[in-house]
């Protein structure tokens, strides 16, 4: 990888373990790059375990949950696995003050009580291929960006028109490696997805905003789901016909758990990276965007936290909203600590150092690539400004709700201008439910409150070149003072109150836009929106796809410079496998953090009547009784532990999965001083936070009763009788099962199956 190099030279020996743990890895290129590695650290099974085309495999049991999370089929009738926080839009819309999911937690008795989710899909990955060759073909160096994209688009269009594909069946073709390579992926998607079982927030939460991006950590963060299918096991629309699926494959659940630098494999689908960019783009993030982005950020969050802690109702209203905003606050500011603490910036300018000396040694990669990084410094230096002012903009308007709210009304216009009414008619129908949610939950004091801080430091903070000197203006109107400027805007406009606005989106078409457009907030929107399209955004998408073009060009040579190193592309949303260990880590001098937590911890952390920190009293009694049943180890409960996986966001309900193919925990968080691992990941102190899975079947048995969902499940002890869980073609009946349950076969020792050799690869 390559910042390695430079610890290479220095420490050839070290090097295999100081990085082990880095890189998101295409699954179909496991068995060239990556399986001696992963057998060396303790991996028993073989790359065509985790990924084939030809027989079930590891993937067969990972699914794209709703676009945004992973989740893993666990049982033989698609019980799926994903995080709390992955169903909490669903888990919170069959909510109400009555009968509050949310709260209490839910737990389906049986399949016909387990409640379906509108536009819920789990996708699964039939194969991945290498499209490379036929997406760039015609495609020259000497090209611009339009026109190279304006053939790939052609080609990717006649790629796609050889595929005979079913209903529910999709491809999905992408760029990796800024752009170098091309990737195909062949998915089908199951639109019946049931909600199953969740615990209460005081477990799936337990700890919410305190300890977010926290180790240690005591967060329950799981719900199961179930994947239903039509007639023959095929994918369907929701119909109350339809059967739990039998999967290709499904996860066996751990009984045995791990300990300290256990293999560990994380199996998902990350987000978004940015690990191969230069010195000058993580620069520029530690001393300006990320700062500016925090900034704002903590000024609405201290204003919202202030009216939250002195309001029970509107911490209520505002609590999904604060968590939201302060999930990334809180990230960007560890990202920048790490980064800054790590030596990121230094690390990569001797990168670069040595790059540009190999490059300079040879002819033609000096031709192609000499001037690379002079390059990148000279538009970095013209688009930092630019970036600044973007992200500034940006921020402002999320962050205050009624300037976030007028941008949807800017599409109503839109289409208004245009003429077309049926556009209008349908952004329209989206919008009404969005808004219905919204007004429920606002407090037009409070965002009157933020907008007057925001716009300040908008004011304040940006070059005054890159906003509209008309609003200024207005400022100036209400005698310079930012809480009279608000007051004067939120006194006027309608916007903030839900019968005028829903009167409004009743008028015909045009006498709507032209209330909105006689709005005061609506106004003062547009002006500085169109202003700052027009000085900032414009400009700076014109850099920024030239910084791509560089980009691009700079992946490839970095390739070429340093052969012998492995790369693997950014994460783009795509199928990818991350593999590391059980272990703990140093955060600061004379800390030392254990990789394990257990449930004696959680207690500890126990607030009575705390909105973050309560506990269920049920939870509590099974603590102090040691009802633990066979979940325990060494007579504790353990709860989360973490590993040295690469991961980012939408890798949140992934799979962390041991040496032989079972389920030991279910990933959901990284450790803060580790969140730069998207621009720069170190070992040393980038870990991965996963529930152990332990910690959740002792929650759906004991604390929940749920025992019919356990009975579904296979439980094994690889470390006692060890088998590799290769994949079978062929699951158990699970009516099969719930009958021999019913006669009364005794629970809790009939869960573990005893494993033997014969068991791997037949059915299960
Ligand atoms: N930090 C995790 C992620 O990025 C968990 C977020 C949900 N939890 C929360 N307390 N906001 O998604
Ligand atoms: N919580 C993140 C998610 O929702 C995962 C944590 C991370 O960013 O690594 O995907």
């Amino acid at each position: 990888m390559k910042r390695l190099l430079i610890v290479l030279i220095i420490t050839p020996l070290l090097q295999i373990n100081l990085f082990a743990g880095e890189g998101m890895w295409l699954p179909l290129f496991l068995q060239a790059l990556n399986e001696g590695e992963m057998q060396s650290m303790g991996m028993k099974m073989s790359a065509e375990d985790i990924y084939s085309v030809n027989k079930g495999s590891l993937k067969d049991a990972i699914v794209h949950f709703g676009g945004f999370c992973t989740a893993e089929v666990i049982s033989g009738s698609g019980l799926l696995l994903t995080n709390h926080h992955c169903g909490y839009r669903q888990i919170q819309s069959h909510s109400s003050v009555d009968n509050n999911l949310l709260k209490d937690g839910f737990w389906a008795d049986g399949t016909q009580e387990e409640l379906p989710n509108p536009g819920l899909f789990a996708k699964f990955i039939e194969s991945i291929e290498d499209v490379s060759i036929p997406a760039l073909a015609g495609v020259t160096e000497a090209m611009n960006a339009k026109e190279r994209q304006s053939i790939i688009d052609k080609n990717i269009v006649e790629i796609r028109s050889k595929y005979d594909l079913k209903e529910f069946e999709e491809i999905t073709i992408k760029p990796f490696f800024h752009g170098n390579q091309y990737f195909l992926f062949k998915t089908v998607s199951y639109y019946d997805v049931r909600l199953v079982g969740t615990p209460p927030e005081s477990i799936g939460k337990f700890g919410a905003d305190t300890d977010n991006w926290i180790w240690p950590r005591h967060t329950g963060d799981f719900s199961l789901f179930r994947i239903y299918a039509g007639p023959n096991n095929e994918p369907a629309a929701y119909s109350p016909d339809n059967k739990p699926y039998t999967p290709k494959h499904f996860l066996p659940i751990s009984l045995d758990g791990i300990t300290e630098d256990d293999f560990t494999l994380i199996f998902g689908f990350p987000g978004r990276t940015n690990e191969y960019l230069p010195s000058n783009a993580i620069e520029q993030m530690v001393e300006k965007t990320n700062p500016a982005k925090i900034a704002i950020r903590d000024k609405a969050l201290k204003i919202i936290d202030k009216y939250m802690r002195a309001d029970e109702a509107i911490r209520l209203q505002y609590a999904s909203k604060f968590a939201s905003v302060a999930n990334y606050w809180k990230k960007w500011i560890g990202e920048s600590q790490g980064l800054k603490s790590s030596g990121a910036v230094a690390k990569k300018k001797a990168f670069e150092k040595d790059f540009q000396s190999r490059v300079n040694k040879n002819p033609s990669q000096k031709e192609a690539y000499g001037d690379l990084l002079n390059q990148f410094e000279k538009e970095y230096n013209s688009i930092g400004d630019l970036a600044y002012a973007n992200d500034y903009f940006s921020e402002y308007i999320r962050n205050v709700e009624l300037l976030k709210t007028a941008n949807y009304l800017k599409t109503l216009a839109k289409n208004q201008k245009a003429g077309n009414q049926e556009k209008y008619n349908s952004f329209k129908k989206r919008l009404t439910p969005v808004l219905i949610k919204f007004y429920k939950d606002y407090q037009p004091s409070i965002d009157q409150e933020i907008f007057a801080a925001l716009s300040q430091m908008y004011f304040e903070n940006v070059d005054s070149k890159h906003i509209n000197p008309a609003a200024k203006e207005k400022l100036l109107r209400n005698g310079n003072s930012y809480e009279k400027f608000a007051a004067s805007i939120f006194g006027q406009t309608f916007i903030k109150d839900e019968s005028k606005m829903m009167a409004t989106l009743d008028l015909p078409m045009d006498e709507a836009v032209k209330t909105i457009e006689a709005d005061p907030l609506f106004q003062y929107l547009n002006e500085i929106a169109d202003y700052h399209k027009e000085k900032v955004g414009i400009p700076k998408n014109e850099i920024q796809s030239r910084i791509d073009v560089l980009m691009r060009k700079f992946m490839k040579a970095q390739m070429e410079v340093f052969p012998d190193e492995k790369f693997y592309p950014d994460a783009n949303s795509t199928m990818r496998v991350t593999y590391g260990q059980v272990k703990g880590y140093e955060p600061r001098d004379a800390v030392h953090y254990n990789a394990q937590t257990y449930l004696d911890g959680v207690i500890q952390k126990y607030v009575p009547g705390d909105y973050e920190f309560d506990l269920p009293k049920k939870l509590i009694s099974l603590h102090e009784q040691k009802d633990y049943g066979q979940y325990a180890q060494d007579g504790k409960i353990p709860v989360c532990f973490l590993g040295t996986n690469h991961t980012t966001g939408g890798n949140s309900g992934s799979p962390a999965i041991d040496a032989y193919g079972n389920l030991v925990g279910l990933n959901f968080d990284r450790v803060w001083e580790g969140t730069m691992s998207d621009f720069n990941y170190d070992p040393s102190i980038c870990r991965n936070i996963m529930v152990d899975t332990r910690y959740i079947l002792f929650i759906v048995d004991k604390f929940a009763g749920a025992s019919h969902l356990i009975d579904e499940m296979k439980l094994v002890r690889p470390k006692s009788a060890p088998v590799i869980s290769k994949p079978a073609t062929k699951v158990m009946d699970s009516k099969l099962k719930n009958k021999r349950r019913r006669k009364g076969v005794p629970r809790e020792s009939k869960h573990v199956m005893p494993e033997t050799q014969g068991a791997s690869g037949g059915g299960y």
